[in-house]
């Protein structure tokens, strides 16, 4: 297969059981030597996080370095204006996401939590990562055609269309190896892999070494389900349907109270033809760490309100010390700035250490 197609069979059912396999045999790695590996991933500093992000991610995020893996977290901010105007109120959003980390458990001691523009040599990466990619494999990207037609005809703008490679750099500059993601983003890691694989054979290596300068990182696929909005539609801020971590308990509990049911009384846990009831199922089965079918079949005939009424405890329990920490860590703006300032000044002295050696495997040594 030419790597031209790879891009686009990244989504395909065959490369998507590879992923798994992939991933399977990556767990087992990190159960017998976690140290191994280096994790990167991050978010967009666009509203407040959600169940959504804490079911599909920070929840995973938090266990692999609970087992000894080495966590760095990009908060996207060049990310923003991709598919928008202006950046809002980004200060703003950039802190209540670093304190979101901190509060679901992420350890400021095992984790670098950085910020896309204050890191100047990874954005530098851009330009001989752009050199090694051609226009079609951009255009081709399922996952930007997606988001493209997701901003209503909006003109596709260059960093949109260029947003995977800038990721790269994301990944490739602290030389991450492991990405734990959802199955939306596998091109992009495919991306990646492909760029850190050109790069070797364009630009060779640093003088006097034969070690490559990029690692080929691999996607570690989060399993878990992903989680609905609470009227069935993809959750998302700009629909009202998520429930934010930093939301009070009443407002978890208004939020379920309205939550879209159907009209079959009794309770079953089926997602192809029930999606609203099963996704409630879902959450609280998440959150009780239970069985999903079994806990369907014990509410069985209470109906929808048994259901909305064990959705509400078991979420407000498990979001109660999450949101007790976040209000510690709100109290005291000064320690997440500090959090930020700290990740940025490793983030980039290891940025500024690969731009070196890319420098050096480019001749550019003046
Ligand atoms: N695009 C990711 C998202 O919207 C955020 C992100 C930015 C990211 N850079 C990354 C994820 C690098 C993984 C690796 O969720």
């Amino acid at each position: 297969m030419g790597v031209e197609e790879s891009l686009e069979q990244a989504t395909s059912d065959a490369s998507l059981r590879h992923a798994l396999e992939v991933s399977n045999k990556i767990e087992q790695k990190i159960a017998e030597d976690p140290s191994e590996f280096r994790v990167l991933t991050g978010d967009r500093p666009t509203g407040n996080l959600h169940l959504g992000h804490y079911f599909g991610s920070l929840r995973n995020r938090v266990t692999l370095q609970r087992r000894g893996v080495e966590t760095w977290l990009v908060i996207a901010d060049f990310q923003v204006i991709t598919d928008r105007d202006g950046t809002g109120p980004l200060t703003e959003r950039v802190h209540s996401l670093a304190t979101d980390y901190l509060a679901v458990g992420l350890d400021p001691e095992k984790s670098v939590i950085f910020t896309h523009s204050a890191i100047p040599a990874l954005n530098e990466l851009m330009l001989p990562f752009l050199s090694v990619v051609t226009d079609s494999e951009l255009y081709r990207n399922p996952t930007v055609k997606a988001e493209h037609e997701a901003t209503g005809g909006r003109p596709m703008s260059g960093l949109l269309l260029t947003y995977p490679v800038h990721q790269a750099a994301d990944i490739l500059f602290c030389k991450a190896n492991l990405v734990p993601v959802g199955k939306d983003q596998l091109p992009h890691l495919e991306q990646a892999r492909v760029i850190a694989d050109r790069f070797e054979a364009r630009y060779g290596h640093p003088a006097g070494t034969d070690e490559p300068v990029f690692p080929r990182p691999q996607a570690l696929l989060s399993g878990g389900a992903s989680i609905l909005g609470l009227d069935g539609q993809k959750m998302s801020k700009s629909r009202g349907n998520t429930i934010e971590l930093k939301m009070t308990a009443d407002e978890t509990a208004k939020r379920l109270k309205k939550a879209v049911t159907d009209s079959e009384r009794h309770i079953t846990y089926d997602p192809e033809n029930r999606p609203e009831v099963s996704n409630l199922v879902l959450m609280t089965a998440f959150a009780l760490d239970r069985d999903p079918v079994e806990l369907a079949e014990e509410i069985g005939d209470g109906g929808s309100g048994t259901l909305k009424k064990m959705a509400t405890e078991a979420l407000n329990e498990m979001l109660a010390p999450i949101r007790a920490r976040r209000a510690e860590l709100e109290a005291d703006p000064g320690y997440i700035e500090g959090i930020i300032k700290r990740g940025n000044e490793i983030a980039n002295e290891r940025a500024n250490e690969t731009l070196r050696e890319v420098r050096a495997a480019m001749n550019m040594n003046y």
